[in-house]
């Protein structure tokens, strides 16, 4: 697997399988499937309500043999309640005893809002006790993420934020890059909003190389250097969704998708305030 170096020197995977929506009994399974296929990089999140079934996928993997811990590179994240101080350092623990792990290779600030500024000092603070290989921040603007890498000491090593054909985010990759702070994409596919797995454009650009438009999507983001993660509970899927290292899209069809962005997300603004309010009644609904 194609590896990106973050600014820690930590080697991340470019690739990655993510369980978001993946119904809580079929969760083991995917992760397993996923890394039987060859992911080695899996993201969930404490909201996600599967880091325990991530974890049990993972252990299953591990005894059977198929890979060592050291192989993968497993990531969680904090959601807004759990950002003060005290409540992120428990909340890292809670995540590393439910998943069963001694270690995580990363773990993200889920959304910009609550105490960030807490959250971080924890999670520094688990990093440099080892329990965190490399930490960082989601759904962070590129504003929002300058103001934060300008008041920590210690900077984000990744932003994880919305990128597929729909929301490119060319400006805000560069904003990132000036930082240092790497971007990794979810929802490379936009959930298939705008019916994106049947446009006419991306799949006249896969026929060219015998691929399909999923593997034009995530070829396209690892070309940019843009790590991204891939959903799928279909092993089907996940092996067509990996199978993407042995072909490179021209410039002229990286032309054709830059004509396909919209600049706006496929799904929501995370400032609108009928958004936050979403935020605000999940946390407390969390919180029960
Ligand atoms: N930080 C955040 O706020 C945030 C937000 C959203 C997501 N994420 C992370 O990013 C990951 C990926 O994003 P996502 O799950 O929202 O969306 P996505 O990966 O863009 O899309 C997943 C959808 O595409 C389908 N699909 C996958 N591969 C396909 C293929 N080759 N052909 C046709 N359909 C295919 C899947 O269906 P099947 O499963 O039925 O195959 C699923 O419905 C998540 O799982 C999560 O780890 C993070």
């Amino acid at each position: 697997m194609q590896t990106i170096k973050l600014n820690n020197g930590v080697e991340m995977p470019q690739l990655g399988f993510g369980v978001y929506q993946i119904p809580m009994d079929q969760t083991a399974e995917a992760v397993y499937q996923a890394i039987k296929i060859g992911y080695r990089l899996i993201d969930t999140a404490s909201i996600y309500g599967n880091e325990k079934e991530t974890g049990d996928g993972i252990k299953r993997a591990i005894d059977e043999g198929l890979v060592t811990r050291k192989d993968l590179f497993i990531t969680s994240k904090l959601f807004i309640l759990q950002a003060p101080e005290e409540k992120a350092e428990k909340t890292i623990e809670q995540s590393l005893r439910v998943m069963g792990l001694d270690y995580l290779d990363l773990y993200l600030i889920h959304q910009p809002y609550g105490d960030v500024y807490g959250a971080w000092r924890a999670m520094v603070a688990a990093q440099k006790s080892g329990k965190l290989r490399a930490i960082g921040i989601s759904n962070f603007k590129s504003a929002k993420m300058i103001e934060f890498v300008g008041l920590n000491d210690v900077k984000p090593q990744i932003n994880q934020i919305e990128v597929n054909p729909w929301n490119q985010r060319v400006e805000d990759q560069k904003w990132h890059e000036k930082y240092d702070v790497q971007i990794e994409a979810w929802a490379p596919f936009a959930e298939g909003h705008h019916e994106l797995f049947t446009n006419q454009v991306l799949s006249e650009i896969g026929q060219q190389y015998g691929k399909s438009v999923g593997q034009v999507v995530l070829r396209w983001l690892m070309q940019r250097g843009i790590i991204a993660l891939a959903k799928s509970v279909r092993p089907e899927r996940m092996k067509e969704n990996i199978d993407i290292f042995d072909f490179e899209l021209s410039k002229k069809d990286f032309e054709k998708i830059e004509a396909l962005d919209m600049k706006e997300s496929a799904f929501f603004d995370h400032d609108a305030p009928q958004q936050v309010e979403w935020f605000m009644n999940r946390m407390k609904d969390t919180e029960k």
